[in-house]
């Protein structure tokens, strides 16, 4: 085997997850393909969060085996690999459904690979599924990360022990695990004296972080980011996801004193009723979320929230419906990702009785997001005419372009020449749409 291609759907841990699956094939010797075509193993990192995630998959695995078929007329072999949060959920019926498959791991075993492909490659095995919930971690096993780039995840904590009534990824993530602050610290100064200049730390419910320090203690996200906030040459730390019940005064604190932690935060509501938060088992009030929010932004005046919504949970009524908008108008969030109730198989609101028929989920879902789309639109056109430091990331649409993220992860475009990748460049903004901003390179 020499070239892969890993397709990834879904969340940042997933992103982060192919990455490292990307470091243990690089040791083996093999590189990224360009072109799916081109690749020996291919790999679908794959999403089961709501069920057009999961159906992705499906349709890609048809399109894969016709191009197996055709690179076996060629004479080459092409291993098939599935692995993430579907795999976890369906277990041996990804073979029924596929059998173009040859093995699926789940999201807590991706670092046997290595063992698999060995035996795949000798014939040890014809089809191999991993969906255990180990006792050991799999980051004793990944080895060294390697930076992504000028911005980099670290995963620090997985799992979830919310168990919302409509969510899969108690079920498909496992139960909460941190990992060390000491292998965390240690692996942010890695990619930093590889040139990371922002770190993202990542976690299902990352504010309920409880990792052990080198005497066993055990630590809180708010400890872990004044630790790595040291770190010489880091410029911009976030983290995602965050639980409204689980941000202590510790971790607002955060947000007054620690200079480099970004003035964004990304803090799922879900919905603005009580009833229909109790029923989704969330463990807080529209109120106490507000007040949640009220003690950010006393802490950070600067700081502006991004939040996920979810419309036509069951037995959502039209006075549900309206407090979730009359919230929508109090934090006038940046950016909001906002989704119609998906049941899952598995989960508890599942089986309730009173489904909101999808027809009234697709129009809540309009008027909701017409609303979030229009607040997210006004903020990045309060942006024109300001000076925006930006880290440029990649290449932008046309030549001599680059784009890079604000302060408030806003998409930007902007002619500028190679010295401007990977650093933090004052922009003067000119132009701003819902999902991006342009300007020109304002110097210092
Ligand atoms: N249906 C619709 N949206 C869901 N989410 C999670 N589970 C479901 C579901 N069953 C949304 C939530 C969560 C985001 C990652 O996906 O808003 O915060
Ligand atoms: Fe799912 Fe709720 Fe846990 Fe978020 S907090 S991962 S929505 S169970």
């Amino acid at each position: 085997m020499e070239k892969y291609f890993i397709k990834t759907f879904g969340c940042q841990m997933n992103v982060y997850d192919s990455h490292r699956v990307a470091g243990l094939l690089e040791k083996r010797g093999l590189s990224a393909a360009e072109r799916i075509e081109d690749a020996d193993l291919v790999i679908f990192n794959t999403c089961h969060i709501r069920e057009k995630a999961a159906e992705k998959l499906f349709s890609d695995l048809g399109r894969v085996i016709l191009i197996k078929q055709e690179r076996a007329a060629q004479g080459k072999d092409t291993v098939i690999g599935v692995m993430g949060c579907v795999v976890q959920a369906e277990d041996e019926q990804i073979f029924k459904r596929s059998a173009a498959v040859d093995f699926a791991l789940g999201t807590l075993t991706y670092h046997r690979l290595p063992q698999i492909l060995d035996d795949l490659a000798q014939k040890k095995a014809e089809m191999v599924i991993d969906t255990e919930f180990p006792a050991e971690s799999k980051f004793d096993y990944l080895g060294e990360n390697t930076s992504q780039g000028a911005c980099s995840f670290i995963a620090i904590q997985e799992g979830c022990n919310n168990f919302c009534t409509y969510c899969v990824v108690p079920y498909t993530r496992g139960v909460e695990t941190s990992r060390p602050v000491e292998d965390v610290v240690r692996e942010a100064r890695k990619l930093v004296s590889e040139g990371t200049l922002e770190i993202n730390l990542l976690g299902q419910n990352v504010n309920s972080y409880h990792g052990e320090d080198a005497l066993g203690k055990e630590r809180n996200l708010a400890y872990l980011i004044n630790k790595i906030s040291e770190i010489d040459g880091l410029k911009r730390l976030r983290y995602t996801t965050s639980y409204p019940a689980d941000v202590n005064d510790e971790l607002i604190d955060c947000h007054k004193n620690v200079p480099i932690l970004m003035p964004y935060l990304h803090l799922p509501v879900q919905s603005g009723s009580d009833r229909i938060l109790k029923a989704m088992n969330r463990r807080h009030t529209a109120g106490e979320y507000l007040e949640v929010i009220a003690k950010l932004r006393e802490a950070n005046p600067a700081l502006r929230f991004a939040s996920d919504f979810i419309v036509g949970f069951p037995d959502e009524s039209d006075e549900d419906f309206q407090a979730t908008l009359d919230l929508a108008d109090k934090v006038k969030f940046i950016t909001a990702f906002s989704f119609k109730y998906s049941p899952r198989p598995g989960t508890p609101a599942a089986e309730y009785e009173h489904q909101v028929p999808e027809k009234i989920k697709k129009e809540r879902l309009a008027v909701l997001q017409d609303k979030l789309f229009g607040y997210q639109l006004n903020f990045n056109k309060e942006m024109v005419g300001k000076i925006v430091p930006v880290l440029f990331e990649g290449d932008g649409r046309h030549k001599g372009q680059l784009t890079g993220r604000t302060p408030y992860m806003q998409n930007l475009y902007a002619e500028a020449g190679d010295e401007c990748r990977g650093k933090i460049v004052n922009v003067k903004i000119e132009t701003a749409t819902m999902n991006s901003l342009s300007g020109t390179i304002a110097g210092d």
